[in-house]
């Protein structure tokens, strides 16, 4: 489809910065099988309720309504989504919809192997896994589980299953993977994954986040260069958080520069929680309720929700964050009490 076409289906819904409502990152559970450090690292958390999860069905209708206000990318993340029972019904549903031109998945990979046909099968077009170490001590470290193996047969399936564009997403982290770039790189290689490099970012409950951990995208690249030689940037027009660069022998690979760098300008992006709550921003505080008037069968208030929420948005999480760093202000985000009290300001609940 051309651009001009993909436009005309798509309404003027702006932000207060003009920024278009375009991906919906979809949180279809809070629960995750491992802990990493960086995003879970207490053992045990306050869980959303079962009741209040939103079914298959109903994630669909806001599918739907949100497409009408622009979305044309839908992801699936969680926690870890591959824990929600059934997920291939709720893709097939998804694809259903002309405007979604893109369903992927984020997932710790642990269960692809065992997922993978039915997923593609039901519509998925693409997926990204989370890989950190190569070192199956460190992962065991960083995780705090015992599944390294699964994660590797995860992703070296995934070709097998039919999935094209397989990327794999490593949060870089100053002594803990700094040294494992280049094997990263070369194990993307080996399955024709690209790699993405992520700056550690203070969200919630990353309690362990400090500013002296965050491998900045200045040193990914320097590190790279002494291996690599000349790495050129490839030149492209696109609200993606990544940066792509190209090595001399045809190999690329990006860096999310989100905490050095943000890319708050042209961020289209908005993530639902698996309990129905819409927030604007990866590092907002409060969510829309969307539960509540879908619960109650009034879509027109839902519609309103959704239109009056974008309109009004101003959120530039990561460019705030930044500016109080310059400004040597930059504490904890959010209080330990307070993510108690609030699940839903964790990542794992609205989706790396
Ligand atoms: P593609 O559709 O494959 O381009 O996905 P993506 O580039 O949006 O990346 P993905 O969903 O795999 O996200 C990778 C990581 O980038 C996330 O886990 C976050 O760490 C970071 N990220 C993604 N979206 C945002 C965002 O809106 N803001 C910030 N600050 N970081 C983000
Ligand atoms: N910093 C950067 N990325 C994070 N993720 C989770 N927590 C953080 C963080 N503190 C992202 C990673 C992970 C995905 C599930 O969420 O990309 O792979
Ligand atoms: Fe978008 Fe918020 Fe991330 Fe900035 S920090 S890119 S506004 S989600």
């Amino acid at each position: 489809m051309s651009l001009e076409s993909k436009q005309s289906v798509t309404s003027d819904l702006l932000d207060t910065f003009d920024r278009p409502l375009r991906s919906l990152r979809l949180s279809v559970t809070d629960r995750c099988n491992l802990r990493c450090q960086y995003c879970m690292p207490e053992e045990e958390y306050a869980w959303l309720p079962r009741n209040t999860l939103l079914t298959f069905e109903e994630i669909n209708v806001l599918v739907s309504i949100f497409t009408e206000f622009g979305v044309d990318r839908v992801r699936l993340t969680g926690g870890e989504p591959l824990l929600r029972r059934d997920l291939p019904t709720l893709i097939r549903m998804i694809s259903q919809h002309a405007r979604v031109q893109d369903i992927a998945l984020t997932t710790n990979g642990i269960l692809l192997e065992e997922q993978g046909q039915d997923l593609f099968d039901a519509g998925l077009h693409r997926v990204t896994v989370s890989l950190d170490t190569l070192k199956p001590e460190r992962f065991k470290a960083l995780t705090r589980r015992e599944t390294f193996d699964r994660v590797l047969v995860g992703i070296q399936s995934v070709e097998k299953f039919g999935f094209k564009g397989l990327k794999i997403d490593t949060v870089a982290m100053k002594g803990f993977n700094d040294d494992e770039l280049v094997d990263l790189i070369e194990y993307g290689k080996s399955v024709n994954a690209e790699v993405r490099f992520i700056e550690y970012m203070d969200v919630g409950g990353a309690n362990e986040w400090a500013m002296e951990k965050v491998l900045s995208r200045a040193e990914i690249l320097l590190s790279l260069r002494q291996k690599y030689g000349p790495i050129e940037p490839v030149i492209e027009n696109s609200s993606a958080p990544a940066q792509r660069f190209l090595l001399s022998d045809g190999t690329t690979f990006g860096i999310i520069p989100s905490t050095t760098t943000p890319f708050c300008a042209t961020c289209d992006r908005s993530r639902l929680t698996a309990d129905g709550f819409w927030y604007l921003c990866l590092y907002a505080k409060d969510g829309i309720d969307l539960r509540e008037p879908l619960r109650m069968k009034d879509l027109a208030e839902v519609r309103k929700r959704i239109q009056t929420g974008w309109n009004a948005r101003t959120d530039r999480g990561a460019e705030d964050r930044k500016q109080l760093e310059q400004a040597s202000m930059r504490g904890r985000f959010i209080e330990i009490e307070k993510l108690r009290r609030d699940p839903r300001l964790e990542m794992h609940a609205r989706g790396g």
